[in-house]
C-alpha cells in the first residue's frame, strides 16, 4: 500500500481482468473553463479506461467546465465559494473513490484533505516544486527557466507540495508568450492527467517519496 492506494507488482499482471474490474469513481472540482475536465471525460468513454467520473462540483455557477460535464450526461454540482460542507456530501452522495482537482480556484482546508486522505489529486501547470501557486506558467517565464512542465500529484495540506505521481516538460522557446507557453502546457496537462489516472486506477503507483 502506498499512499493509501494498494499497489501491484509491475508486468504483465497489471493488465489482467482482476486489476481492470472495478473503476474508479470520480469526483471532479472545476471553477473555469475545464479543458482537464474534458480530457478526463473524453478518456473514460474507452471501455478500457479504469475510471469513470460520477459527478462534477463547481465553486463558480458561471464555469464552462459544467457545459462539458452536461454535454456528456455527467451529474453536476454547484456549490457556494468557500463551502466544504456542500462538496463534502456531493461527493458523499456519489460514492466518489477520487477527488480530482481541475482548475479547482481555491485551496481546501486540512480537515477535508483529511477525509480524503490519499484520494485527491490536482494537475497543476509546471514542473513542481518549482513554481507553486498561481500563475506557474508566468513564474517560469519571469524565472527564465528553459524548461518547465506539468505536474499530476496527490493533495496534502501544502500548497502544491503532495507526492509526484507523474510529470510531463516542456521546453520554453526563444519567442514564447505567456499564452504560448500556456497552451503547450495545457496539451501535457490533458495527457498526464489521464496517464496518471490510469497508473492510480490500475493500482501501480510509485510517487518516488519514501515517506
Ligand atoms: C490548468 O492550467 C491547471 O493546471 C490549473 O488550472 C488550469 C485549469 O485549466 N490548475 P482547465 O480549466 O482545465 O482548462
Amino acid at each position: 500500500m502506498i499512499n493509501g492506494i494498494a499497489t501491484a507488482p509491475s508486468g504483465p499482471r497489471n493488465d489482467n481482468k482482476f486489476f481492470m474490474k472495478k473503476k474508479l469513481k470520480l469526483g471532479v472540482l472545476v471553477s473555469g473553463n475545464g479543458s482537464n475536465l474534458e480530457a478526463i471525460l473524453k478518456a473514460c468513454q474507452k471501455p478500457s479506461f479504469p475510471a469513470r467520473v460520477v459527478v462534477v462540483i463547481s465553486n463558480n455557477p458561471e464555469a464552462f467546465a459544467l457545459q462539458r460535464a452536461r454535454k456528456y450526461g455527467i451529474p453536476t454540482v454547484v456549490v457556494a465559494k468557500n463551502n466544504e460542507a456542500e462538496i463534502l456530501a456531493a461527493l458523499k452522495k456519489s460514492k466518489v473513490d477520487l477527488v480530482c482537482l481541475a482548475g479547482f480556484m481555491k485551496m481546501l482546508s486540512a480537515g477535508f484533505i483529511k477525509k480524503y486522505r490519499h484520494r485527491i489529486i490536482n494537475i497543476h501547470p509546471s514542473l513542481l516544486p518549482s513554481f507553486p501557486g498561481l500563475h506557474a506558467q508566468r513564474q517560469a517565464l519571469e524565472h527564465g527557466v528553459k524548461i518547465t512542465g506539468a505536474t499530476v500529484h496527490f493533495v496534502d495540506a501544502g500548497c502544491d507540495t503532495g507526492p509526484i505521481i507523474l510529470q510531463g516538460a516542456v521546453p520554453v522557446l526563444e519567442n514564447d508568450t505567456l499564452e504560448k507557453l500556456k497552451r503547450r502546457i495545457l496539451k501535457v496537462e490533458h495527457k498526464i492527467y489521464i496517464e496518471g489516472l490510469k497508473v492510480i486506477g490500475r493500482r501501480v503507483i510509485k510517487t518516488g517519496r519514501k515517506k
